[in-house]
């Protein structure tokens, strides 16, 4: 017995010697003739939370680092990697960040500082030559300009269309501001739609989006984008695109926002999803490229000019030119320009958002619609500018004032619940719910792992922790409770209440409006195609995504944005292989 119990004490120190040995122990140094080995844990605070980094130190230079915590989004997989490899080439962290990341970027510095200051050793930085010596002009036949999800897109169409297809992508990473998109995707007539029993029509999604853009949407546009809708959620789901949960967004008559299993967030699965797509298909993707230039042959797209990431210039020649660069909401300079009021305005836009179409369209004189129509979003965390999908309040959620009381049909279209919050004191509000509405979307996971949500046992409770009157809290509850069993809101009239707002835990989250997209941009026709001052279709030239304007008009409707990005991607791409056979 007592062997036996040695054996296994023996065996035991032995596993967690090789155990240590493999993950490197943390902080353990030892001074060898050429300097400090060891493994040292540093860490700092990035975007959704902590990150601990474990540097390998060799003879007093970093040879590896590994994450050892980190709850960044998924897509910024590759911008560690980049961090990591410039790091360790250089042995130093005076590095550039990574565009589109610059909060991940600065927290990664910092951890591996922490873990150097932890070894006790000073970096001696390496020279690594970072200009090419020659980059070569190229040629193919479309070049797309932009990787968020209309790029991605087109890319895929038109490579199916049998065109050769360079992508470029300013940011270390595809996916733009669509990695961001969370509530989900709208169209009618869908399988899913079916399946639930909902029953919708190509036309109801037209009057919808037509009201909710105040019928400044151009009709013809939106007549495509309705009754395409059903058609892309097949060729996304074709793809591998997860969209079988159908939801309430905001100014929909009926269940039509399409979304992952469980109400996932869907912008970064999207994405990989494309990205792996394209990849498969062999869709030469170019990322940290920025394109500068059309090129312009006597009003003729033939290409672009970019620069690489280490800003040598060089040509893409191309039969047709597709530009889905995205909005500009990330450009408060332009924001403001086109929509002064939204002076001081956060956004929930991705850094990329900096609408470059519009200088990169000047020579071809291409026309601008709608370019001052900006939209705000109602539930975003001031300061931090964290958007909470429109789905809590589709699956259930309120929004009451600092007198606990609910002031607006929540589920409104986003121009009208924006300047009603703007009415309140504070100009913010909280979106109040419950257990139900939690386990009813998965994308409340991750504002509760970003430590977004107040949580309390009781409505009172809840009521105390966010500085309200905790018994007018319980009181606009009960009698909200009490309209969704009647089925009617005698205040507000909201159709859609899903459910009651009694399981505990309860929940809140101080929101107000930031901006979130520009319906404005590029005009275009149905066929994608980029149109000038003078109403001419400009040759080569295509765009679609939130570059373009029109089919907005003066206010877009959650979950327009992913339909419009996708369908009309799928025409520029389709249209401009066409072009190029
Ligand atoms: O609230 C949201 O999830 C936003 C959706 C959208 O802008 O389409």
């Amino acid at each position: 017995m007592y062997k036996i119990k040695r054996i296994s004490l023996l065996l035991f120190v032995i596993i967690i010697s090789m155990a240590m040995v493999a993950c490197g122990s943390p902080n353990e140094t030892t001074s060898g003739e050429n300097g400090v080995n060891g493994s040292f844990v540093g860490e700092a605070e990035g975007h959704n939370g902590k990150i601990k980094l474990n540097v390998t130190v060799e003879n007093s230079e970093i040879s590896k680092i590994d994450i050892v915590e980190n709850s960044e989004s998924e897509f910024t997989k590759e911008v560690f990697d980049k961090l990591f490899k410039s790091i360790i080439s250089k042995n130093s962290t005076e590095i550039d960040t990574v565009s589109g990341a610059t909060v991940t970027s600065e927290a990664v510095v910092i951890a591996v500082n922490d873990a150097i200051e932890k070894a006790g050793i000073t970096l001696t930085p390496k020279k690594v030559s970072e200009k090419d010596a020659e980059v070569k002009d190229v040629s193919t036949d479309i070049v797309v300009i932009g990787g968020g999800g209309a790029g991605l897109t087109a890319a895929i169409e038109a490579k199916e269309n049998d065109a050769d297809v360079i992508l470029v992508e300013k940011n270390a990473f595809v996916g733009g501001n669509t990695n961001l998109a969370t509530g989900g995707l709208n169209a009618a007539e869908t399988k899913y739609q079916s399946e639930n029993g909902i029953e919708d029509s190509a036309e109801l999604f037209f009057e919808d989006t037509m009201k909710g853009g105040k019928n400044k949407n151009n009709p013809e546009l939106v007549k495509i984008l309705t009754e395409k809708s059903a058609e892309t959620v097949d060729w996304l789901t074709e793809k591998g695109v997860d969209l079988t949960d159908v939801g309430v967004a905001g100014g929909a008559s009926v269940e039509r926002i399409h979304r992952p299993t469980g109400g996932a967030a869907i912008g970064a699965h999207l994405v990989e999803t494309l990205e792996k797509k394209a990849k498969e298909l062999g869709v030469d993707i170019r990322v940290s490229t920025k394109a500068i230039e059309i090129l312009n042959d006597e009003g003729k797209a033939t290409g672009i000019k970019v620069e690489d990431e280490n800003g040598n210039p060089y040509n893409i020649n191309a039969k047709a030119v597709i530009i889905a660069t995205g909005g500009f909401g990330a450009d408060q300079e332009k924001v403001v320009e086109f929509k002064p009021e939204l002076k001081g305005f956060g956004t929930t836009n991705a850094p990329v958002a900096t609408g470059d179409a519009l200088n990169l369209v000047k020579s071809f004189n291409a026309e601008l619609v709608d370019i001052n129509e900006i939209q705000t979003h109602p539930t975003v965390v001031p300061e931090k500018n964290k958007m909470i999908t429109e789905a809590v309040r589709g699956n259930g959620a309120i929004l009451i004032n600092r007198d606990a009381k609910r002031f607006i049909d929540e589920l409104e279209t986003r121009d009208v619940v924006s300047a009603a919050e703007l009415e309140q004191e504070g100009q913010t509000a909280f979106l109040i719910f419950d257990q139900n509405v939690r386990e009813s979307l998965k994308a409340i996971e991750g504002y509760h792992k970003a430590g977004l949500l107040i949580e309390a046992d009781s409505v009172e409770e809840l009521g105390k922790a966010i500085d309200i009157n905790g018994t007018e809290l319980k009181n606009t509850i009960d009698t909200y409770n009490s309209y969704v069993n009647n089925g009617k809101d005698k205040d507000f009239n909201r159709e859609n209440m899903k459910t009651e707002l009694n399981k505990a835990p309860f929940y809140a989250v101080e929101v107000g409006p930031a901006v979130h997209h520009t319906m404005g941009g590029l005009k275009i026709n149905t066929e994608a195609q980029v149109i000038s001052k003078s109403g001419e279709i400009i040759e080569g030239l295509f765009a679609a995504g939130e570059v373009t304007g029109g089919i907005h008009g003066a206010n877009r409707l959650g979950g327009n944005a992913l339909s419009d990005i996708t369908t009309f991607g799928r025409i520029a791409g389709k249209n401009a292989a066409s072009l190029v056979k």
